[in-house]
């Protein structure tokens, strides 16, 4: 399968967790390319349709904001390119002491449907680092990679998303 992660992360942790995701598929024998939501161009965006599966991953900022970087990529792909991505998925970190924790990934979640693109499984919310429960995504990415292999797609994008909260 081909695959490609479109990723903003300030302080890492969802570059981790976009690193994760792309380990897990490398070791599934999948190609991965991963792309910095802030180099995302118009020929980057394009090539996005190429792809099985197009991960989108978020930190959340500002009380419950999308970053711009990652606005302006849905902007392009989506909305001024209009392109047709066969699945995606949406993945994104935050913190439980903010009143909408991870509310960047629902509202990724809400673009992709209001465009009609089918998620490939439920979203993923993690608090801050994933490093002490690696294998949360690892899970995560390997029922997703099933689904897209299969054609399962979540319509309901809303409904469904797996938290990890910090064990310690
Ligand atoms: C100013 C500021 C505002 C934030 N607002 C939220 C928020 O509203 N909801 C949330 O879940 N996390 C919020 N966070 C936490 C970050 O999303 C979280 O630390 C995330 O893991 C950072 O990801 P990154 O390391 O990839 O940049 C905020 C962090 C900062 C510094």
């Amino acid at each position: 399968m081909n695959v490609a992660i479109v990723y903003s992360s300030m302080s890492g942790n969802t570059e981790e967790v976009a690193e994760l995701i792309q380990a897990t598929h490398v070791h599934r024998g999948d190609r991965v390319t991963l792309y910095e939501a802030d180099r995302i161009g118009h020929r980057e965006a394009q090539s996005l349709a190429t792809y099985d599966l197009v991960y989108f991953g978020s930190y959340t900022w500002a009380d419950g904001v999308l970053p711009d970087e990652m606005k302006d990529t849905f902007r392009l792909v989506l909305k001024e390119l209009n392109v047709k991505l066969r699945q995606a998925a949406v993945f994104g970190t935050g913190d439980k002491m903010f009143v909408h924790f991870c509310r960047a990934v629902d509202e990724m979640a809400y673009h992709l449907s209001k465009y009609g693109i089918p998620l490939a499984g439920e979203t993923l919310k993690i608090e801050q680092s994933p490093r002490n429960q690696p294998y949360n995504v690892r899970h995560w990415t390997e029922r997703l990679a099933r689904n897209a292999e299969e054609g399962v797609y979540v319509h309901d994008h809303s409904k469904d998303q797996t938290t990890v909260a910090q064990t310690s």
